[in-house]
This record gives structure tokens, sequence and C-alpha cells, in this order.
């Protein structure tokens, strides 16, 4: 019988956009791939799949996206045998919709059916789309490949249940569902006993995590037992779930770091009523209160929309003043963009382009100046910094976050990833401490 070489081991090229369940995805697609055999790349050109995992959250993503996949097909068109796809929110939210503006796809995979990717690949003679939102699907048992460093990103929840109308997510992801407390802790362990030193928990609403009795704060709780794990982060709450359990596990556990990102989205009642946010201004102010009244030296950050349809000048003011007056440390700020298939969409904007960018603008320039006094106010202060490694700026100098989550820079005394070491901040800018 005539002998067969085995064949070259498949390569895989995969890219990423969006929010860091996306990226946590990758770690998971990039497990599921390993284990049949593929190996990664990082150049396009050596690739015999090339697959972007993507994002639909405002229109600008899904456009790189599209612009990213015309310059793949070049590989494509060179070597046929080249399978193309799109994994993640777009493949949920555009389905075969997408061939429409890819013809030549291969596989169109939402973030339920990764479990399944490599026999799709295998098979896709014909473009294969898999988009079912399975709530079932947590892939509890799949290890995902994690990135090197210090730090490990682990998705404890998946999907969303809350709607917000201008937010595609539900209709991406699918439905609220926990992973089991003892698959978590299973995989906090594998983490760390591969060296790492800080958890981040992720979640569309993170803190909306319930496993039979086991609440986010239990599941906080639960993972700070781990021995040999430093730090513990998690995101994005959703402020109408943060819970006296929560709160406390914050305060009891010094392994869960003193930050929290609380999403705003708006300060105006009238505009977050039309977002469906379940929270008034007044909810949110006293939450924010409570929140650092118990965790000393809290660092907060936000989302904020801007030109949200009917939001009119006096919205604006009220979000811009609520900004002053919160003193988030960072914030990450959006112009409103229409999504097809959410309840905003069918809402008439109100606002145009140029007047959202104006309000963006404004709105960048007064929280940079908070977040640099916010910064200002470090200095002097003996921190706890988590080594990262070099930092890009300036040269011989190391870089990590702080507890509190800031950018911490300092002179290379040798210390490794992962170390913890105690710094004094000497200056600030808006984005960095730097220490000695
Ligand atoms: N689950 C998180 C946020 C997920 S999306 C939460 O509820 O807080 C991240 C951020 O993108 C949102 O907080 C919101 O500020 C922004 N965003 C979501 N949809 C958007 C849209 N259609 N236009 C502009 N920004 C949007
Ligand atoms: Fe989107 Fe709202 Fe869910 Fe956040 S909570 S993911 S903004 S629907
Ligand atoms: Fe984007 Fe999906 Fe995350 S739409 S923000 S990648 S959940």
């Amino acid at each position: 019988m005539a002998e067969f070489p085995e064949p070259a081991p498949r390569r895989v090229f995969l890219e990423t956009y969006g929010c860091q369940m996306n990226v946590a995805d990758a770690e998971l697609v990039g497990g599921v791939l390993r284990r049949h055999g593929y190996l990664r790349t990082e150049d396009p050109a050596q690739a015999d799949v090339l697959l972007l995992n993507t994002c639909a959250i405002r229109e600008r993503a899904e456009e790189r996206v599209l612009g990213r996949l015309s310059e793949l097909l070049r590989f494509k068109i060179e070597r046929p045998a080249v399978q193309l796809g799109v994994l993640g929110c777009m493949a949920s939210h555009l389905r075969e919709r997408l061939l429409d503006r890819a013809p030549y796809l291969d596989v169109i995979v939402g973030p339920d059916g990764y479990r399944d990717l490599p026999a799709l690949l295998d098979d896709a003679v014909d473009p294969r789309i898999d988009v079912r939102l399975d709530r079932g699907e947590t892939y509890a048992d799949l290890a995902p490949d994690h990135a090197a460093g210090p730090r490990a990103w682990l998705s404890v929840m998946r999907g969303c249940d809350k709607f917000c109308t201008f937010c595609v997510v539900p209709l991406t992801r699918g439905r609220e569902r926990s992973l089991p407390p003892d698959a978590v802790v299973a995989q906090v362990e594998a983490a760390v006993a591969g060296g790492k030193r800080e958890i981040v928990f992720l979640g569309q609403t993170v803190n909306a995590y319930r496993s039979n009795d086991v609440d986010f704060g239990g599941l906080l709780r639960l993972a700070a037992q781990v021995d040999g794990l430093e730090r513990i982060r998690f995101t994005s709450p959703h402020p109408a779930e943060v819970s006296d359990s929560l709160i406390a596990a914050m305060v009891d556990e010094r392994k869960v770091m003193p930050y929290i990102h609380m999403p705003l989205q708006s300060a105006s009642d009238r505009i977050l009523h039309e977002m469906a946010r379940d929270y008034t201004v007044a909810d949110y102010r006293a939450l924010l209160a409570r929140l650092r009244e118990a965790i000393p030296d809290l660092a907060v950050s936000t989302d904020l929309i801007v030109g949200f349809p009917g939001e009119d000048e006096s919205d604006y003011a009220a979000t811009a003043d609520f900004l002053a007056e919160a003193r988030y440390d960072f914030a990450y700020l959006f112009k409103y963009s229409a999504r097809p298939g959410t309840r905003a969409f069918k809402m008439t904007e109100t606002v145009t382009e140029e007047e959202k960018g104006r309000r963006l603008k404004e709105l960048i320039e007064r929280q940079e100046q908070v977040s640099l006094e916010k910064n200002q106010d470090q200095v002097g202060r003996e921190v706890e910094v988590m080594v990262e490694g070099p930092a890009r700026r300036p040269t011989g100098h190391l870089v990590g976050k702080s507890r509190n989550f800031k950018t911490t820079v300092f002179p290379d005394d040798g210390a490794l990833p992962g170390d913890l070491v105690r710094v004094r901040v000497e200056s600030a800018s808006g984005h960095t401490l730097l220490a000695r």
C-alpha cells in the first residue's frame, strides 16, 4: 500500500476587533483550533485560514472590518484554497447579508458557534453559516489559550438581557448565561498554574452573573481564595446590577482591585429613559457616592454617548455637568451610531454628525482635564504596581498598573512581569503616572 505523507498542519491568522469579550473569545477560538492541529501565524500571507473576529457596536466598527476583508481577499485570489471567515458580533448581526458585501466568505460564525468551527472549516465547500444563538453555550469546558503576560481574561457570563435601545449586543450575543462557579475557579486555577497573577472577569453585564446561589460578589470571594492569584478585576458591570454583595466583596477582598467601570451613557433622565437604562441620574449619583465611601481610593471610569435621538442642548449640558461633578478617572466617549435591529434605530435622529462631533470634542477636552487632575492627586503617593514589561517610553523603564488601574512607569530595576513592586509617584500626565 502506498504511503501518503502526513498533511502539513494548516495555519490560521486570527485578528480581533471590539471589546475584551471578543479578545477572550479569540483566546477560546485559538484553543479550539490548536487542539484540532492548527498552527497560528501573525502573517496573513502564510495562512491557510484567515479569520476576523468582529464587532458590530457602531457603524464604524463594521466599516473597518469590511475594509479589512477586501484587503485580505488578495491572499485568497493568489491562493484560492485559502479560506476567509468572519466570526463574532458582525456574523450574528448581519448573517447571510454579509455575503452581499463579501460574497467570497467561506465561513460566517457567531459567538455561540466556536465549538464547531473546525468542522465548519473542514466542510466549507459552499459558504458555511452558523449564527445560531445558544442560551446553553458557555464554553465552560473549553480552556482558552491565554496571551503572554501576567494577566488573564476570563468570560464568566455571556450575553445580555438588558436591551438598551441603542445597543446591538443582546442581538449579537443572545441571552445571559453564567458559567458554573467551579468551572470559573478551575479556569482561574489553571491560569495561575500557567503563571498568571491577575484575572479579569468579563461579561457584558458581568455583575448580573448568577449560578444557583452564587452571585457576582460570591464569585469574587471564591476566586480570591485561589493561592498565587494577586489581583482580580472585572468589566463591564451595569450600574443597575451593583449589589450590596458586590460592594461587600470589593471591601473585604484585598485581591479585588479598587477600580470599577460604571457606564452612565447620559446624565439626562429623559434620555436614560429613552435608552432603557434602568436607573435615574439620582440613582447613579447615590451609587457612586456609596461606592466611593465604601472603597478608599476607588478609581471609576465610564462610557457616555452623545447625540442619542432627541438629545437636546439641555440634555447634553446635563451630561457635561455630570462629567465635571463625577470626576471620573477616565471615560470612553462615543458618538451615537444607529444600529439596525435595535429599538433606537426606529427613532428619528435629531443631532447632526457635526453637532455630535462638537459635543464629543467638548466632552473629551473636559475629561482630559479631569483625568490629569485625578492623576496629579496621586503624586507623592506610594503605589503598588504589577509589572507588565518594558515601557515604550521612556526607554529603560518598566510599565504596569497600580491597584487602582493607573498606567505607571518607573525605572527598570530588573523586576519581572507579574512582580508586585512599590514605587513613589513623582509626576503625572492625563494617561500615565511616572514613578520611582
Ligand atoms: N455592557 C456595557 C457596554 C457595552 S458596549 C454596558 O452596558 O455598560 C460599550 C459601550 O459602547 C457602551 O457602554 C456605550 O457607551 C457604547 N455604545 C453601545 N452602543 C452604541 C451605539 N449604538 N452608538 C454609540 N455608542 C454605543
Ligand atoms: Fe448593550 Fe445595554 Fe447590554 Fe450594555 S447592558 S451590552 S449597553 S444592551
Ligand atoms: Fe463589539 Fe460584540 Fe463586544 S458588538 S463591543 S465585540 S460584544
